[in-house]
């Protein structure tokens, strides 16, 4: 299905990859992959995660991750951290210097994170993707067959008007929308006790009601999640029997369930026989 023969053999053993996606820059899409990948493995599945934002990777940091990946011959190893298998842009940069780079090295990198790692034996790869849909987006969906796409968005307009266009651009790869996780909903103050919806509010539902796809979930806004992300302590580590992880928790299962109901639901093509007697392919 379009892909090349690297990250064929690298990902042959891949049950399922999913993107985690959004129009809108900063709206929660890492520290939903990162509870997300960790969930899965709590549920002792086999769980890789690709930190696709070449530009500013920062799943190491909130993973709080300090080793290196190791190279076996012409591939890298990722690198093992609770439970997932971890590959990032981080990994090769020094310190604080910024990447600089045009579209085609970001492709170049983005193959080579699917076609020359040793990926091994995964139940889900979850791919983190950086904001818009550029050159990693594009890269992505022509290499690789997505099991699908998580959209992530804060309930304000803004968020929303460019989470459609996130889900437009699935749409147009043949990748289907897993679902919509609304972030940054209810803040409840810590003095007063108050709720108040700083954000708005039931954009998500709207969003995932117009596609006619679940709503994965809602967080809400918690100051405690973006310090603990900073500390690289990821709530479904660190405070798995608070509300907060069960929400992540939840999420992770909906996701589960909604890639069971796709792969159901694909139509079965019968295998082609040629009049030689040989079988071409069978698409599913
Ligand atoms: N529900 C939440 N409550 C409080 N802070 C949050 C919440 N979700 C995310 N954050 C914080 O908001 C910031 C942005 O989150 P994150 O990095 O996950 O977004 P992103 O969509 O991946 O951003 P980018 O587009 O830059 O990749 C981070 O500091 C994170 O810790
Ligand atoms: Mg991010």
């Amino acid at each position: 299905m379009g892909a090349s023969s690297g990250t064929t053999d690298s990902l042959a053993q891949v049950g399922h990859v999913v993107a985690v996606g959004s129009g809108k820059g900063g709206v929660g899409k890492s520290t939903v992959s990162v509870n997300l990948a960790l969930a899965l493995a709590r549920a002792r599945a086999r769980v890789g995660l690709i930190d696709a934002d070449i530009y500013g990777p920062n799943l190491p940091l909130m993973l709080g991750v300090t080793a290196m990946p190791r190279s076996v011959g012409q591939h890298l190893v990722p690198v093992d951290v609770h439970g997932v298998r971890l590959m990032s842009m981080q990994f090769f940069l020094q310190g604080d210097q910024p990447v600089i780079w045009r579209g085609p090295m970001v492709h170049g990198v983005v193959r080579q994170f699917l076609g020359e790692v040793q990926w091994g034996a995964l139940d889900y790869l979850i791919v983190d993707l950086p904001p818009g849909t550029g050159d990693v987006q594009l890269t992505l969906t022509q290499e690789i067959p997505l099991s699908g796409a998580v959209i992530v968005t804060t309930p304000q307009e803004v968020a929303l008007l460019d989470a459609r266009k996130a889900i437009a651009m699935f749409h147009k790869a043949g990748v289907p929308i897993l679902g919509v996780v609304e972030n940054m909903t209810a803040y409840q103050c810590p003095h007063c006790g108050q709720g108040s919806e700083i954000f708005g509010a039931g954009g998500g539902r709207r969003l995932a009601d117009e596609l006619g796809v679940p709503l994965l979930g809602s967080l809400p806004l918690d100051p405690s999640l973006a310090r603990e992300s900073d500390a690289g302590r990821p709530p479904v580590l660190v405070r798995p029997q608070e509300p907060l992880a069960a929400v992540f928790e939840s999420i992770t299962r909906a996701v589960q369930a909604r890639l069971a109901e796709i792969a159901r639901n694909r139509p079965y093509h019968l295998p082609v026989v040629d009049e030689a007697g040989g079988s071409g392919k069978g698409t599913t």
